[in-house]
């Protein structure tokens, strides 16, 4: 059966992609509540580690029933990721992802995330030194390429199993489409196809309804697949998925009722774990994709979005309720 440690993939893993920002602990609490098998951290600079940054430690923490979890960790230097990936460590995740998928101008002119997919040697060499200074399985998310001329990720594969990494999580874009055009899960199934792969495969990219998903998991046989952009706003899509991918059967939609329902939830875990300065303003970002396609919500949108008063949010979350259920 295949595995990431004591991971057992004995069905079609639903995994929420990390995104930073938005993949902080009350979220995942959510998603992991309404169907997500197995979280990921927001990315985790090696160097800001390193440093004790406050902010880049709080990103480690995970939630008392969090499990499978595993933390991410990006950087563009093997003694610096080693020694984060040590850090890490001691925080007991079930394993660490290094991201060397990110497309971000910032991150990838400096040779880390895809950026290091113009040197694959290195990028093998880094890993593998990583591998060597940790127990825990240590796991790749990537892209399929460096750009149209460069799309290695079927021989990319092969080696980064046969240097030891446990499971690899593909967004099927290269490096220079960076959001644009659709994902191609074509070479995500070809990996997969690749009769010399023994690890998990996971395929990432426009996983936006359960009936996607199951397409993608007949078409192309992955072992688990990698939502993002789809949970924001929509965490029941596991629930959803999870549905269609055993039963082949569809799930209602929410309701407003529980719409609101995790929405508060989302508010008040946030509260919780950030302070309600940082909380209240992290949230706006939740509330206009909880809320959407309902006429007329524009009055209330503008409420939530300005209100600073915890009181006034829950008055408004139950008004919405009441208004639209
Ligand atoms: C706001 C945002 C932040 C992201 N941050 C990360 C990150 O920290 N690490 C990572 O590996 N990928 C990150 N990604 C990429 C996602 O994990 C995922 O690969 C990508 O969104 C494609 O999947 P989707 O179509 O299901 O969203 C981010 C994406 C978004 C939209």
């Amino acid at each position: 059966m295949l595995s990431i440690g004591d991971i057992i993939f004995n069905n079609t893993k639903l995994i929420l992609a990390p995104m930073d920002d938005v993949t902080d602990l009350p979220f995942r609490t959510i998603c992991k509540e309404l169907g997500a098998d197995i979280t990921v951290s927001e990315f985790i600079a090696a160097d800001a580690l390193i440093r004790d940054v406050e902010k880049t430690k709080q990103k480690i923490l995970s939630g008392k029933n969090e499990n499978p979890f595993g933390i991410q960790l990006f950087g563009n230097e093997k003694e610096s990721m080693c020694k984060a990936a040590q850090i890490i460590e001691s925080y007991q995740p079930d394993f660490i992802d290094i991201n060397w998928g990110c497309p971000a101008r910032k991150i990838a002119s400096k040779g880390a995330g895809s950026g290091m997919l113009k040197n694959i040697p290195l990028l093998l060499e880094i890993t593998k030194e990583i591998i060597k200074s940790v127990h825990l399985p240590v796991t790749v998310k990537t892209r399929l390429g460096y750009d149209e001329n460069n799309k290695c990720i079927v021989e990319l594969c092969e080696q980064l199993q046969d240097i030891g990494v446990k499971a690899i999580s593909i967004h099927g874009r290269t490096k220079s489409q960076m959001f644009k055009g659709e994902s191609d899960w074509t070479l995500i199934g070809k990996v997969k196809a690749n009769p010399n792969m023994e690890i998990p495969i996971i395929g990432n990219g426009d996983i936006n309804s359960a009936q996607k998903a199951y397409q993608m998991r007949e078409f192309h046989k992955v072992d688990a697949i990698m939502i993002g952009r789809a949970a924001i706003g929509n965490p029941w899509i596991f629930k959803e998925c999870r549905q269609k991918l055993d039963y082949n059967t569809n799930m209602q939609t929410p309701t407003i009722e529980e719409r609101v329902r995790i929405c508060k939830k989302h508010l008040l875990l946030t509260l919780e774990h950030k302070g309600e300065g940082v909380g209240l303003l992290e949230m706006r970002k939740h509330y206009k994709p909880y809320f959407k396609g309902i006429n007329e919500f524009k009055p209330y949108r503008i409420k939530l979005l300005t209100t600073n008063d915890v009181n006034e949010l829950m008055d408004t979350l139950d008004e919405i309720n009441c208004k639209f259920n």
